[in-house]
Parts: C-alpha cells; sequence; structure tokens
C-alpha cells in the first residue's frame, strides 16, 4: 500500500488547490506510475480526486473511536478527591513516636511574578484521530509501524481529551494550577499541514481556551509537538527539508490571529533535538530520502531554527509585546564522569551537539556552535547574514524541559579517534555517557531509576540548581536579544512499574515522582535564593497519556488514567499534591 505510487500521489495531492468544507475537502491528484514526485510526460497519468476520508484510508487504515464522541460536561471534583495523602516525609532518625514535619524554610520563596502549571501535548491526548475534520499526522502513521510502539498501541483514542477537556480543566482549576500549557493539532488546524483551514479545529480550540479563562486557568500554547502533518513528511521530507518553513510560518500566523487575544505565553517548536533525531523514519512506511542518515537530524535542524524563527517575528508583529514566545529546547545536566581535560572536552560537545545546536543560535550568535558548524558546513548552506540576523534573539525567556542529569566522558578510545572519523559510531559528536559514577566515586546509579521503559531518566535532582544556573550563565546573560530568564517548561517522572500495577490505590500513592517533585521544587527555590533567575514551571504531565513509543506502559501523569475504562475516568495521585503544596507554601499566598 505505501508504494511510491502513493508516494506520487501524495506529492501532487500537495501542490493542488483544495476546496470544500473542512470535512468534505477533495484534492485531485495526478501522478506518474514512475515513482517520481514529478509527473513525466512520458509516464502514464493517474487521476484521482481524494477527500480526507480517501487520505485516511490511503495512509493509516482503520482507527478506533472512543466510548463517547461528544463533549463532557465537567463531573464537579468531590472535595474528598482533595484531601492529600499523609505524608512521605520525616527526619531522618525520628526520636519519638511523633513523626515531626519538615519545617518551611524561610529564606525561600517563589517570586510574586513566578508562573507555574502544568503540561501536556496534543497527539499524547487528544485521542479523537479522525473526528471533526482532522488530518493524519507522522505519528498516526509511526504508531502502525510493526513493533514501532513498544505496547502496540495507538493514540486513536488516548485521554479521549478531545472531548473530555472541560473535565480536565476543571480538574486542573480545583487544585488551584494556574496555567495549562497544551499543544495544536497542526493537522487538525491543516488538514494537509497547508491549504485550508479547519474551521471546526478553531472552534475546538476556541472553546478549549475560553473553557481555561472561565476556570481561572491561563491557556498557554505550543505550535508543534512532534505531530507533523503527515501529507507535509510525504510529500517533501517534513523538516528535512526547507520548504516546511513557510508552511510551520502560515501555520503559526493563523494560530496566532485566530488565538493571540486571549494566549499570552507561546511556544513555536517542542523540543527539537528529540523530534530532529526521529529522522530517519523508518524506511517501509515513509518515502525514503537520499540523505544519510547521521545528516537527517541537522537538515531538521537547520528548518526548525528557519521556521522557529520567522515565526517568532510573525508572532510579535501580531501580539506586540505583551506576549512571550519562545520555542523549548531539552536535555539533562551534563557532568563530567572525571576530572580529565578530555572529559571536560567531551562535556563540551555533548552540550554543543545538544543544547547549542539550537540555544547558540537563538541566544548567542545567529549561527550554530563551532564543533557543530565543523561537521555541518559539509553538507548544510551557510545561513544568510539576513537569517542570522533573523534567528539571533527571536526569544523572549530560554524555556528547557529539564527532567534529569547524566555524566559524559572521552570515548574509550578517545577523542582524537572520533572527532572527524564518521565511521565512529559517536561521531559526530563523540561525547560518551553513563548514568553511574566512575567506580572510584562508588559506581552508584546517579539517582533512582524511573520506570525501564524511560531509561534516560532518573531522579538527579541534587544538580538542578547547577544546571539553572549553567544555563543562565549560558545563553541568558550573555544574550543580546530580550531574553528574560529560565523556565522549566517540562520536569516529570515515569513511577517505576506503574504501568504493571493493578490496586488503584497503589497506582494513587506514587512515592518516587512524589519525592521527584518534593526534591525538584526545592531545588528551584534554592535556585532562585541563589541568584538563578528561574521564572516560572511547567509539571509533566497532568494526566497519563500516550508516552510516544513506551505507548502507554511508562507512565508521567499526576494523575492516573483508568484506561481499560471506557470512560477513562482520571484520579489525583500523591505526587500531584506534592507539586501544588510546593506553592502553597513557598508561593506569594503561600502560608506559614
Ligand atoms: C518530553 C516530551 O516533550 C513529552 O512529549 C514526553 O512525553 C516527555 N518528555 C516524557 O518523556
Amino acid at each position: 500500500m505505501y508504494s511510491q505510487v502513493l508516494f506520487a500521489l501524495m506529492g501532487a495531492v500537495a501542490s493542488q488547490t483544495t476546496s470544500g468544507t473542512p470535512t468534505n475537502q477533495s484534492i485531485t491528484a495526478s501522478a506518474a506510475y514512475n515513482g517520481s514526485t514529478t509527473p513525466s510526460p512520458t509516464s502514464p497519468i493517474l487521476q484521482l480526486n481524494l477527500n480526507l476520508e480517501d487520505v485516511w484510508d490511503l495512509l493509516i487504515g482503520p482507527v478506533a473511536v472512543a466510548n463517547t464522541t461528544t463533549t463532557y460536561s465537567p463531573t464537579p471534583v468531590p472535595s474528598s478527591s482533595l484531601i492529600p495523602p499523609p505524608p512521605l516525609y520525616y527526619s531522618p532518625f525520628p526520636t519519638g513516636q511523633q513523626v515531626p514535619l519538615t519545617p518551611k524554610n524561610e529564606s525561600w520563596s517563589f517570586p510574586s511574578d513566578f508562573w507555574w502549571g502544568v503540561a501536556g501535548a496534543a497527539f499524547q491526548i487528544e485521542g479523537a484521530a479522525k473526528d471533526e475534520g482532522r488530518g493524519p499526522s507522522v505519528w498516526d502513521a509511526l504508531t502502525r509501524v510493526t513493533n514501532h510502539i513498544v505496547d502496540n498501541s495507538t493514540a486513536d483514542v488516548a485521554d479521549n481529551n478531545y472531548y473530555m477537556y472541560k473535565e480536565d480543566i476543571s480538574r486542573l482549576a480545583a487544585q488551584g494550577v494556574k496555567i495549562y500549557s497544551f499543544s495544536l493539532s497542526w493537522s487538525r488546524i491543516l488538514p494537509f499541514g497547508r491549504g485550508p483551514v479547519n474551521q471546526q479545529a478553531i472552534d475546538h480550540y476556541n472553546d478549549l481556551i475560553n473553557t481555561c479563562i472561565e476556570y481561572g486557568v491561563e491557556p498557554s500554547v505550543t505550535l508543534y509537538h512532534w505531530d507533523t502533518p503527515l501529507v507535509l513528511q510525504d510529500t517533501y521530507g517534513g523538516w528535512l527539508s526547507e520548504d516546511i518553513v513557510p508552511d510551520f510560518v502560515e501555520y503559526a500566523r493563523i494560530a496566532f490571529e485566530a488565538f493571540g487575544d486571549r494566549v499570552s505565553k507561546w511556544y513555536t517548536v517542542n523540543e527539537p533535538i528529540v523530534f530532529c533525531n526521529q529522522y530517519p523514519l523508518p524506511a517501509q512506511y515513509f518515502k525514503n530520502f537520499t540523505i544519510p542518515n547521521k545528516q537527517q537530524p541537522f537538515h531538521c535542524g537547520q528548518s526548525v531554527l528557519l521556521a522557529h524563527s520567522q515565526a517568532y517575528h510573525v508572532g510579535k508583529s501580531i501580539l506586540g509585546d505583551h506576549s512571550s514566545i519562545t520555542y523549548k529546547n531539552n536535555g539533562g545536566y551534563k557532568i563530567p564522569l572525571t576530572n580529565s581535560s578530555a572529559d571536560a572536552q567531551a562535556v563540551q560537545r555533548a552540550w554543543d551537539f545538544n543544547e547549542g545546536w539550537f540555544s547558540d543560535p537563538v541566544y548567542l550568535t545567529g549561527d550554530y556552535p563551532e564543533s557543530v558548524k565543523e561537521y555541518v558546513s559539509g553538507f548544510l548552506r551557510d545561513f544568510t547574514d539576513e537569517e542570522k540576523q533573523q534567528i539571533l534573539g527571536s526569544s523572549d525567556f530560554y524555556a528547557h524541559d529539564a527532567y534529569t542529569a547524566q555524566f559524559y566522558m572521552a570515548p574509550d578510545s578517545g577523542l582524537d579517534s572520533c572527532i572527524g572519523n564518521v565511521t565512529h559510531p559517536l561521531y559526530p559528536s563523540c561525547a560518551n555517557t553513563t548514568y553511574t559514577y566512575s567506580a572510584e566515586d562508588g559506581g552508584w546509579v546517579i539517582g533512582p531509576a524511573a520506570d525501564p521503559g524511560s531509561p534516560w531518566l532518573h531522579k538527579a535532582t541534587d544538580w538542578v540548581p547547577a544546571f539553572l544556573k549553567y544555563m543562565q550563565d549560558t545563553w541568558v546573560t550573555p544574550s543580546p536579544g530580550p531574553v528574560k530568564g529560565v523556565a522549566v517548561t517540562e520536569f516529570g517522572f515515569a513511577e517505576p512499574f506503574e504501568g504493571s500495577k493493578t490496586l488503584l490505590q497503589d497506582i494513587l500513592y506514587d512515592a518516587v515522582r512524589t519525592s521527584y517533585y518534593h526534591d525538584y521544587m526545592e531545588a528551584i527555590l534554592m535556585a532562585i535564593a541563589e541568584g538563578t533567575d528561574v521564572v516560572g514551571c511547567l509539571a509533566w504531565s497532568f494526566v497519563d497519556n500516550f508516552e510516544w513509543q513506551q505507548g502507554y506502559a511508562s507512565r508521567f501523569g499526576m494523575q492516573y488514567v483508568n484506561f481499560s475504562d471506557p470512560a477513562l475516568p482520571r484520579y489525583y495521585k500523591a505526587s500531584f499534591f506534592e507539586y501544588i503544596n510546593a506553592f502553597k507554601i513557598y508561593g506569594s499566598e503561600g502560608g506559614d
């Protein structure tokens, strides 16, 4: 089914003018049988009239539907659901039967303009995959790739948040959450990635935003959280091609114009390091591109920097200065395994090839870090001076998804054996990494491990103050742009083996995640007390959801969702109470 003929068709589809109502858009496609995206005059021509349903049928196949497909009215949260769990913490050696509570640290507080809330993303929670005119995204296809998702699940229904958003928002409000950060589905708004706008999607997000406001929760928007419209991927390679830049900027313009009167914090793209490293996409399902595998992420990165920066300037011209626009970078704190100079060099290369790849251009120079530049100049065009100017300063605050920390060191064979050696497995970053201290330092893991499905994640909260200061000193303070402080735009924890627990009450007492939030919030308070300008934070995530390749096996929710119950009920976990407690105690309205 996913033959070259089909991709040829998609190439033709995307270049056609579309017409019709949002749910009934039809596209006239013509394509050559020879597999080329350009119809050849000597090849037979196939003419098809495709509507959105045909595109789903051809590219995705059957899609599951939720039990309820009308908007739920929120159920009032009973006061019994708002009783916090018994405490988890006590002084190290309690002397009597009574457990002493840890006193409030009087030298800590969140500044009055500190903002906080919770985050989620469209593909991971919405479901309603084909409903109300949504077009397919690359992730609808990836969930059909054999063995790509560990539990063989899809996100066709996920949390059914597309219909349950009022319930979700009312449950956030009942806990006093200040900000709800969600992403828009690009292929809901523009089913083919470009072309006609689906008014039902605009209406949906308008109502979601208005519901937030009605409940006193600030809505915050990410434009793109990995769900590239499939038609754009199969037409020109998605982020592999600079063709995506005008399409993304137009999508951004539509969103800024539709929602900018009520949304003031915007993120263009989420974690480009991660989604760019998802290239190359699995060959048996997606159109193949001849770009060498190791170069593909950097082609993607180039398009991201252009698309983000142009969208930023379009956004500023529409929204004015009362708004903030940035993008979300990500990665853990990088610690040298030993104090050798080779390990220090490896750490610098790790920063360069991860955070620096996107942060140096936006915050420091308009271009890549030297080590990255050296690599990419072999196959990417240079940014023009005008592009560099547009990229530099295209952010209003430094947004980082900062979950964890890990050690870095030079490869066993030495850095020189790798730098410039395309066949080395660690090329091009040439930084090796481990989660454990060196043998001389005891060989312990850096902190308690999360669920085995998220092996990159450990509770390494002790490193958070140093991490926040590093970001401020490296990208915020030296930046010539308007950047104001550092925000932790995602942090959270996958409770070990939570997905295989069966007793509701056991699932709800999520001890490791709770201690992660407790210690993380203390670390932010400590950083603020030490002078780092931490401006806000968003916990990931407010509900259990579709964790990409881990499906529903690895869970990050501060609310449990019973996915086996067709009504998909939500329950607060202990960690939710711990998170909001930090603001009750140390927030500007905090008590004594
Ligand atoms: C960051 C990503 O933005 C989000 O989609 C993912 O679920 C979390 N990390 C946890 O892995």
